[in-house]
């Protein structure tokens, strides 16, 4: 393996089926592979740069999810193995999200305002996290990604197709 820990992963771009497929949940097997894909998708994200990234994006179809708002410009990294929301508030909020699958656009979006997720951290050690706001909807945002669904996921079919047809446009734009 030549592969070195900072290199940049592939980011996918919607359409494609693996941003639409369950991922598997992680099991002691993939020990290796989350261990070496976990840095460069910190790596990736900072570089695109994006405040979260799911395996199923770089064509990693597991459960695993790293997050970070980099509040005050620091780091505070979060990688999640088998995220689940095992609490989730009947208030709702409303905020504007993009995707790093979906370059250059974005759509309100409407979630449960306040969230309590369990995972497991690298170490194998279980965790759980109460989180609202931005980190609220973007561990949201990152768990759809595991189970195949995109933000766009949650506006009008309207919009969303309206929002496609420019994705498309604009990829294509990018190729010629
Ligand atoms: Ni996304």
């Amino acid at each position: 393996m030549t592969e070195t820990l900072d290199e940049l992963l592939d980011i996918l771009i919607a359409p494609h089926a693996t941003l639409r497929a369950k991922a598997r949940p992680v099991g002691p097997a993939d020990d290796d592979v989350v261990r070496a894909l976990l840095p460069r998708m910190f790596t990736t994200m900072y570089k695109a740069p994006g405040i979260g990234l799911a395996a199923p994006q770089v064509g990693h179809s597991l459960r695993v999810a790293v997050v970070d708002l980099m509040p005050d410009d620091k780091p505070v990294p979060i990688a999640m193995i088998n995220p689940e929301i095992i609490r989730q508030s009947t208030d709702l909020a409303t905020r504007e999200e993009g995707c790093l699958s979906l370059p250059g656009q974005y759509a309100d979006v409407t979630r449960p305002a306040v969230i309590r997720v369990r995972y497991h951290t690298p170490s194998g050690e279980r965790a759980e996290l109460d989180a609202d706001g931005l980190l609220g909807a973007c561990i949201q945002h990152e768990i759809d990604h595991l189970n195949g669904v995109l933000f766009v996921d949650h506006i009008s079919i309207l919009k969303r197709n309206m929002l496609m047809r420019r994705l498309a446009k604009d990829q294509k734009a990018k190729r010629q």
